[in-house]
């Protein structure tokens, strides 16, 4: 990322130092000394009870039901997802399946042709109860449900996630007789992965959700100790400076391993819709925010790569590197006489995709082009939890270093009042041609 490296498109010495001293204030300002008050994410470490209810219900809930079926969309949905593709590979734990982050009907068919419900549970993830997409098809496997099993016993089936006190699906939930479970008061969805809305469904998986949390706690302690918020207010920093100094308004993140795919994923949402915003926080027109990019290394080497290399110099590149893979394969010594592969023979497949990353990042900085990587000892509960922590605390950084609101997302409100116009919902006008 700095300048003595890639040139011009990186951060000087002098412009790293001013950064720092940014990076100070922006600290004090996430942790609530500033103007704003602290964001609740940084408390979930705190959060035990809430943390060991979802292992009790998620053991209840094992014992009884094949599937758990997530319904969500966003920050209801996006945690859980990234959790369960790092770390729910084994057998300990119930399947988990995903549905409601879309109003297409062949998934839902496709689900639906694939399960039995009688043999599974829905996790209804919403905070405000009123979002089409899950709710609809939450409205859909529900009466599926109870068309199996009968009205009185679907109840037994069914796990919403909501609101402790307001909101639709709280007041469903009390009609019907639903086990909830809570969205904590001030963690806004996409910072919601490490409460009940992630950790549930991570345990039903057979995660080890403590794991999680001591990894996010480690992450989130050394931010508050650190005079300048350590190494998650520095990528802050960075690409804040990458933004505003050099119009680097495209920031790529691309884990060199298929698990952590869906942690890309995860963190495009938290950049996007927490720092792309119109107004500051005194209301002046700023137009803010680097559209972020989940890429997968090294597969995305042979589609993206010609671009970031000789594209545009509009982006900041970061690698996630995983030191010590769960598994390990070798290249068998076979077809040795062909030149063009022989020299594969013998290396390890962890070896190889390290090789891919370095090069890669070699090939980059030699183009001009700057690029960090994360290097993290293996794929864990621990060092997920605190991948989640480190991007969630940077988000916040970057959020007062823009000096706009993180925690909002007024930009989704018109289209959604446009289609409630279209869907004829009482009180909304259909949009005009
Ligand atoms: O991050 C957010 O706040 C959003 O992405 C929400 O999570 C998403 O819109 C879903 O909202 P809800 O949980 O109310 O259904």
């Amino acid at each position: 990322m700095l300048a003595a490296k890639v040139g011009r498109s990186g951060e000087t010495a002098g412009q790293l130092k001013s950064l720092k001293r940014s990076l100070r204030s922006a600290r004090r300002d996430v942790l609530g000394t500033g103007e704003t008050g602290r964001p609740g994410f940084l408390g979930i470490p705190e959060r035990r009870a809430e943390m060991r209810e979802c292992m009790v219900l998620a053991e209840e809930v094992a014992a009884r039901f094949r599937t758990l079926i997530v319904i969500g969309i966003g920050g209801s949905d996006l945690g859980a997802r990234a959790l369960i593709s790092a770390l729910g590979r084994d057998d300990r734990g119930m399947e988990v399946r995903f549905i409601g982050a879309n109003t297409d009907p062949e998934e839902i068919t496709g689900l639906l042709r694939s399960v039995d419900l009688k043999r599974c549970a829905l996790n209804i993830v919403s905070k405000s109860g009123g979002t089409i997409e899950p709710m609809s098809t939450f409205l859909l496997l529900r009466d599926r449900l109870i068309r199996k099993v009968g009205r009185r016993n679907h109840a037994r089936h069914v796990i919403a996630t909501t609101d402790r006190e307001k909101g639709l699906l709280r007041s469903i939930a009390g009609r019907e007789g639903y086990r909830t479970l809570p969205v904590p008061e001030g963690i806004g969805g996409r910072f919601s992965a490490l409460t009940p809305v992630g950790l549930f469904p991570a345990a039903c998986a057979g995660i080890r959700v403590t794991q999680l949390i001591t990894g996010a706690r480690k992450v989130r302690d050394s931010f508050v100790k650190k005079p300048s918020g350590g190494a998650p207010a520095l990528f802050a920093g960075l690409q804040y400076h990458a933004f505003v100094r050099r119009k680097q308004n495209i920031t790529v993140l691309m884990p060199y391993a298929d698990s952590l795919r869906e942690l890309g994923q995860w963190f495009r949402q938290l950049w996007a819709e927490s720092l792309g915003k119109r107004t500051d926080r005194r209301g002046r027109t700023v137009r803010v925010g680097q559209t972020p990019v989940a890429a997968l290394g090294a597969t995305d080497q042979h589609s993206q790569i010609q671009l970031y290399n000789e594209g545009p110099l509009d982006k900041t590149v970061t690698f996630i590197e995983v030191e010590r893979f769960r598994e390990d394969l070798v290249v068998p010594s076979t077809l040795t006489d062909l030149d063009g592969l022989s020299y594969m023979s013998g290396h390890r497949f962890s070896e190889i995709i390290h090789a891919e990353r370095a090069a890669t990042a070699h090939a980059l900085k030699r183009q001009g082009r700057p690029n960090g990587t994360i290097f993290i000892p293996e794929i864990s509960g621990q060092t997920v939890g605190g991948l989640m922590m480190f991007f969630m605390a940077a988000t916040a950084v970057a959020g007062e270093l823009l000096d706009i609101d993180a925690y909002d997302q007024p930009g989704v409100e018109a289209g959604k009042r446009a289609m409630y116009g279209i869907l004829g919902r009482k009180g909304y006008s259909r949009p005009g041609r």
